[in-house]
């Protein structure tokens, strides 16, 4: 008997860094997906087909959380665990959420531990800070919730319902980039502007409840214009780059509603919105300047786990 794991990729919409700050963000669970299979084995044995796990830490995180797992409910974490992945890795679109979520799901099942939500972002929470150092939690429980959420540290991450389907397009610079290193030098840049820091958390706070409305609404016009409020921030505090400046300028110069960097920035992946007529002809130009485009539609479900 084997157990199944499906777990989204996620990108956030807005308030990535000011969200470790105490802001509230606002992130999407998207289509592309890490798939986890866990059995039972004479030893702890993990594979892979993600590049980063040939290099020495890159199995370490996935280790630990089947290790913690294993020591809070007493058995012995002797099991065969198969990553496959969809999601690129360093493109900020949540791959080692993906797979740290899946891997706790999949461990769950297969131990009818009975998992919720709650339990399945804290064990994922143990490899996430292993690579990322402290992240604030929002791209777990993207992966385990699905939807769209509206997330803060230390509050429940909020659901939002809405009818019917909005897209979203992203593009993916090409250039990978270290979260921990980017969640590091926006801590340095706190330092050194305490009030000026507050203030453009207290605005990414508010540009994202306002997306949050805007989305729901389906009014995507105006979500656009907050993605670009949010990516002037961002710029401020250091994580974008001419790469990312001069993708966004691309995708609006092609006839997006708004776009910004998303995640920790510093290269991975910009996300805009557009009018419908207009999302195939701005993948296309995307594509022709060689970036990898595509459209995700949103709602996509959370984490699924099953046995087989
Ligand atoms: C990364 O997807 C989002 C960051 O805000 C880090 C975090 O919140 O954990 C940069």
């Amino acid at each position: 008997m084997r157990a199944i794991a499906e777990a989204p990729s996620k990108v956030i919409l807005t308030g990535e860094h000011f969200v470790v700050h105490g802001a509230w963000a606002l992130a999407a669970a998207l289509p592309r997906k890490v798939r986890v299979e866990v059995s039972e084995s004479s030893h702890l044995r993990v594979i892979s087909d993600r590049p980063s796990s040939s290099k020495t830490q890159g199995l370490h995180p996935i280790l630990s959380v089947v290790e913690a797992i294993g020591r809070e409910f007493s058995f012995a974490p002797h099991l065969s665990v198969t990553i496959s992945s969809e999601i690129p890795e360093g493109a900020g679109l949540g791959s080692s959420s993906s797979t740290m979520v899946a891997v706790s799901a999949a461990i769950s099942r297969i131990h009818s531990l009975g998992f919720k939500a709650s339990d399945i972002i804290r064990f994922s929470m143990v490899g996430e800070k292993e690579v990322h150092g402290h992240p604030s939690g929002i791209d777990a429980a993207a992966c385990v919730i699905g939807g769209v959420i509206l997330f803060k540290s230390g509050n429940a991450p909020k659901k939002l319902s809405f009818k019917g389907r909005r897209s979203v397009l992203v593009a993916i610079s090409g250039m990978k980039r270290s979260t921990r290193r980017l969640i590091r030098s926006v801590e340095g840049v706190k330092e050194i502007y305490p009030s000026l820091f507050m203030g453009l958390t207290e605005a990414a706070s508010e540009v994202s409840l306002m997306a949050a409305d805007r989305l729901a609404a389906g009014d995507m016009e105006g979500l656009g214009r907050l993605l670009s409020f949010n990516h002037a921030a961002l710029s401020t505090i250091g994580t974008s780059n001419r790469t990312l400046n001069g993708l966004v300028d691309l995708a609006l110069s092609l006839g997006a509603y708004g776009a910004k960097l998303t995640g920790a920035g510093g290269g991975g992946s910009i996300v805009a919105v557009a009018p419908e007529g207009k999302e195939k002809s701005i993948i296309w130009g995307l594509r022709r300047r060689g970036f990898d485009a595509f459209r995700a539609d949103i709602p996509v479900s959370g984490v699924r786990s099953w046995l087989e």
